[in-house]
């Protein structure tokens, strides 16, 4: 679902960022689709990882930066059309090293500074362990927040299923930013 919507705002001379690169999954998908893919992880071996898969590809579009996403400004200086965000902790890997409150807000404070017209945040929120809880309810604390004169906030739910299924956040930002 999450990536119907991204193909939405992406083309061939888009700029993305995965900001939680993990296996590289999702920076493929990106890479594969728009002009140049900046990929964040705190993990050496998820940075590893991803340019393996890159390479498996043969895709020489993506920087693949091994630091925190709050400190995206560092390294990007060009407007973004599309920022993804798998939250929580690499799937079959250390469970200890996960994505934190502070540090997805932190760095939603500087994407949302540096989208486009008409750009894209979207994340998928995991609520099943204690540190993805705390970062669900403060993300959703902050983002409805944002001013509605300049973003639109989506929040999606999966509302059959048992126990604490993936939700999914977007938010957009609009056509004219109204002063
Ligand atoms: C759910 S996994 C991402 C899965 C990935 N999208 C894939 O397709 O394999 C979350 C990743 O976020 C990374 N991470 C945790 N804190 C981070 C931070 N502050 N900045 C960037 N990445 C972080 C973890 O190391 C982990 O690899």
């Amino acid at each position: 679902m999450a990536r119907l919507v991204w193909d939405r705002y992406i083309n061939t001379n888009s700029i993305a960022v995965d900001a939680t690169c993990g296996n590289g999954n999702d920076t493929l998908y990106l890479a594969q689709r728009v002009r140049h893919v900046y990929g964040f992880d705190i993990q050496k071996q998820a940075i590893e990882n991803t340019g393996e898969l890159l390479k498996q590809h043969q895709l020489d579009n993506c920087t693949l930066i091994c630091d925190g996403h709050e400190n995206i400004d560092k390294y990007i200086s060009e407007p973004i059309d599309l920022a993804v965000y798998n939250l929580g902790y690499l799937p079959k890997g250390d469970k200890s090293i996960t994505t934190t409150a502070n540090g997805t807000i932190s760095s939603l404070e500087k994407v949302l500074g540096m989208l486009n017209i008409n750009g894209l945040v979207s994340l998928t929120l995991y609520w099943g362990h204690p540190e993805g809880r705390e970062e669900r309810e403060k993300v959703l604390e902050y983002v409805r927040t944002l001013d509605s004169s300049r973003f639109h906030v989506l929040y999606m739910q999966l509302i059959n299923q048992e126990n604490t299924p993936p939700e999914l956040l977007f938010i957009t930002r609009k056509k004219k930013d109204v002063i």
